[in-house]
């Protein structure tokens, strides 16, 4: 009965966040980008891969001024500065490596060899493994003059997936900088179906099968920092035991030292550990962003006042609901200090997890960085075995997200962080580059990371569309050296550099230079320009800039604009945006902000279906901004701000606005209050009468999802809800499509997620 109360409380929430996503008070959601420019063509490098067939894309490894870049039955050597190819390493599976895959069912764009993970041992030596028409293989290549020749050949089994579609995460780590004997660690998984996943370093990996070591995970990062490797994933909670289930993002973490224990614990983790991380708003009920999809490096800087170490990362809710996307950070301290803390157990199968008795843990404490880890006694190997998810989640650096999105425009799916960069002031700010699942790319600051009191002001420099078909960002990666300031941007097909930064073109007077609040951009008085600092960096007094506030009193103009406070109240007045900005109050600007609302919640729930949804209202977007800019150099170069103080007009239809969003506020708050209500009166009926029907009524309502289905297969619920869903799985492993394999389509693999899932426990 409390399980059951528990799902309502969720499903109430989601009234909660409509009416969050409509008053858009609490929330910061009304942060909106200063420009979104249009690409340039002549400042755009473009790699396109092979034009005629699917590349899958994955960046690997960066080698100074190089990028290998692994895809199918290829790695690409190519230049950053210019994204030309420079080598390339051909690998493709034989004929009957290819047969046999045919025959076991798989198609013919499955049958090839995608490269998934790749190490540079040395300068001329790379590691590299290929699913290989599912049978990896990992080969060690050497390097010579134009080609890669290899020698010895490995299975991959356990160190790269099978599937190209998995979610796999390596990394080569080795006892401080000795590249030569380092090991790689791998998150993967192995078997044909798909069915073991794991966390390896020859010979070591996490218990197979264990449901409490690794549930159906997606491995979005690995790290290595001093001694310990870290893991981020999201993966389904096996303590979340009520009827439904949740996907929690976590980090693990292993000790590079660990040896393994004695005997039957000699290919076994001692010291594998994980702990959930928190990133969600506050408040009464706190609001998860649950699905982890992307961090950046490990970033070592000052914040709050104080040197720390931290990592962003990306959260989203899950696909099948509200949609929303955040940044989150969390600081390496505040996770080891999760993993110092009180361990996570659960007494019997269907009991609650609990915060296990420190006093009751073994000596010397599971889980630690030991010596020689073959000399660990048998209590604490036992412990570790069934005991390695922490009570405590790690809390978020700032205590809630840096930035978030709600709505159904987009998601996040990728983080890039240039780290510290210096402002005239000589503070310091973590540039933040997020992609989206639309093809955009955009631009963050923190404008109070450098006060020293933990506030978060998010600001929005630039969104910039880089995939005109929308295509998401899989991954990004700033190049910023002496010369070039570079964000390589990748999709599945291909890859494009965009500038890093273009204060010229944004900006063409002090007050919106100011205004920008980018570090990389500040006004040169004596050129009377906007310009980025160079390789020579800032020279004190000649340049104005002010990241916090946007506004410096050197430049006079800007009291005419509101810069000052990025984030918009309820009243829809346009936001400071110097130029080429969607939003002057014109008639298209209220074209724009009256269409947003309207996406129809559909959108959401099935990102497949409504792809050329999105892309239609995109591209309507795109001409109203066509439009707008063109107004906007008629109107001169702060054309924004111009338009903004021009006469009574646009201060009435602002009114108008006004009054019919306070009333879609009420009328939204009306409904969700009453639909919760009802929606709550319903759940604790049917908790009284059956909880089948219960179960039933909740199915119906998630096309994602067997949602009481989890616990037959964690074996939490022992008849609980399990008549109902006994012939379940059965349907679901019929239904597996023999995937259609005309690689482009990315989203095949999300559709068919939940059966998989279920082929993984029962086949
Ligand atoms: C593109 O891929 C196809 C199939 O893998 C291959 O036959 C063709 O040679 C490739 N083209 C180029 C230019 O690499
Ligand atoms: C990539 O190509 C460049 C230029 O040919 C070469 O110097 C570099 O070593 C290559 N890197 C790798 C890892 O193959
Ligand atoms: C690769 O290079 C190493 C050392 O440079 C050498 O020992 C090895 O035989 C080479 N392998 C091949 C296949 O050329
Ligand atoms: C996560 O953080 C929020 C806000 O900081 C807090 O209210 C909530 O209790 C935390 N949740 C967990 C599971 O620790
Ligand atoms: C572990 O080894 C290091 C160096 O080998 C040594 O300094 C340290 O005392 C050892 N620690 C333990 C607990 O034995
Ligand atoms: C930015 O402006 C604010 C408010 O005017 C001021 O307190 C702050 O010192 C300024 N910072 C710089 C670097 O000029
Ligand atoms: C919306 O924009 C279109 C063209 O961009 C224009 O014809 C129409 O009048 C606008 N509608 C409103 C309500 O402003
Ligand atoms: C891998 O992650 C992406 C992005 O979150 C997701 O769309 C996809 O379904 C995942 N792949 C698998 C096989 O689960």
């Amino acid at each position: 009965m409390v399980n059951i109360l528990g799902l309502c409380t969720r499903h109430q929430l989601l009234f909660f966040f409509l009416y969050f996503i409509e008053s858009r008070g609490a929330w910061q959601d009304g942060v909106k980008p200063k420009v979104i420019p249009k690409l340039q063509e002549h400042k755009v490098d473009r790699f396109p891969g092979n034009q005629t067939h699917s590349d899958h894309f994955k960046l690997l490894e960066r080698d100074g001024n190089y990028l290998l870049v692994g895809a199918k039955n290829i790695v690409y050597n190519i230049s950053l500065a210019t994204l030309q190819e420079k080598k390339r390493l051909e690998w493709y599976s034989s004929d009957d490596d290819i047969h046999v895959c045919r025959v076991k069912g798989k198609s013919e764009e499955e049958c090839q060899n995608y490269i998934r993970v790749l190490a540079l041992k040395s300068n001329n030596v790379l590691f590299v493994c290929g699913t290989n028409a599912y049978k990896p293989v990992c080969r060690d290549y050497n390097q010579t003059e134009n080609e890669y020749k290899y020698g010895e050949e490995q299975t991959g089994e356990g160190l790269c997936p099978y599937d190209p579609n998995h979610n796999s995460t390596a990394v080569f780590a080795g006892p401080v900088n000795h590249r030569t004997d380092g090991d790689l660690y791998v998150a993967t998984v192995a078997q044909f179906s798909g069915a073991d996943p794991l966390i390896y370093r020859k010979p070591l990996r996490t218990e197979q099968f264990n449901l409490k070591h690794l549930n159906s995970p997606n491995f979005v990062n690995s790290l290595h920092h001093e001694d310990h490797v870290y893991f981020f994933f999201r993966e389904t909670a096996v303590e979340y035991i009520n009827c439904g289930k949740t996907v929690y993002s976590r980090v693990a973490r292993v000790c590079t030292k660990d040896k393994g224990g004695p005997h039957k614990y000699r290919n076994r983790w001692t010291s594998f550990l994980k702990a959930r991380l928190n990133c969600s708003v506050s408040g009464e009920f706190p609001f998860y962003f649950n699905e982890i999809q992307s961090t950046s490096n490990i970033i070592e800087g000052i914040y709050r006042g104080k040197k720390s170490e931290i990592i962003y990362g990306v959260f989203t809710t899950p696909v099948n609901s509200i949609s929303g996307s955040a940044v989150c950070a969390f600081s390496i301290k505040q996770i080891l200090e999760t993993f110092d803390g009180s361990f996570k157990w659960q007494e019997d199968i269907n009991s609650n997890w609990l915060s296990f008795p420190n006093s009751k843990v073994p000596e010397p404490r599971p889980g630690q960085c030991v010596n020689d880890s073959r000399t660990l006694p048998e209590m604490t190997l036992n412990f570790i075995k069934d005991h390695t998810l922490m009570d405590k989640a790690v809390p978020s650096f700032w205590n809630q997200p840096l930035i978030l999105h709600t709505g159904f425009g987009y998601r996040y799916t990728y983080i890039t962080v240039d780290p510290q960069i210096e402002t005239v002031d000589g503070n310091r700010y973590d540039v933040l580059f997020i992609g989206t699942d639309n093809g955009k790319v955009i631009k963050v600051v923190n404008a109070a990371s450098a006060s020293g009191d933990g506030k978060v002001v998010p600001v929005i420099i630039e969104e910039v569309t880089v995939f005109q078909n929308g295509a998401p960002i899989t991954s990004l990666l700033v190049y910023n050296s002496a010369f070039q300031f570079k964000l390589v941007v990748v999709s599945q097909d291909e890859i494009y550099s965009i500038p890093l930064h273009d204060c010229e073109r944004y900006a063409s007077t002090c007050s919106d230079c100011v205004g920008l609040q980018d570090p990389y951009c500040a006004w040169d008085e004596s050129r009377q320009r906007c310009t980025n600092a160079g390789p020579r960096g800032w020279i004190r007094g000649k340049f104005v800039q002010n990241v916090s506030h946007g506004w410096d009193e050197k430049c006079p103009e800007t009291e005419l604009g509101t810069e000052t406070t990025p984030t918009t109240t309820s009243a829809p007045t346009c936001p400071p945006c110097p130029l080429e900005c969607a939003c002057p109050s014109t008639e298209g600007a209220r074209n724009v902000t009256e269409h947003e609302p309207e996406r129809p919640p559909s959108s959401d729930s099935s990102p497949g279906g409504s792809y050329s949804h999105h892309q239609a209202s995109r591209h309507d977007g795109d001409k109203e901004a066509d439009v707008v800019s063109t107004v906007d150099s008629q109107l001169g170069d702060n054309g924004a701000l111009a338009g903004a103080s021009t006469g009574y007009m646009d201060m009435y239809s602002a009114e108008t606005l006004a009054i019919a969003v306070t009333t879609s506020i009420v009328t939204s708050l009306v409904v969700g209050f009453i639909s919760g209500y009802i929606f709550s009166r319903r759940c604790r009926n049917e908790e009284v009468d059956s909880p089948y029907d219960d179960g039933h009524y909740l199915d119906q309502r998630h096309r994602g999802g067997p949602l009481c289905q989890e616990p037959t297969h964690l074996n939490h619920g022992e008849g609980f809800l399990s008549p109902g869903t006994n012939n379940k799985p059965i349907n679901l492993v019929l239904n597996v499509p023999p995937k259609n394999g005309n690689g482009k389509n990315a989203n095949s693999s999300a559709d068919n997620k939940p059966a998989q899932k279920v082929k993984k426990i029962y086949l």
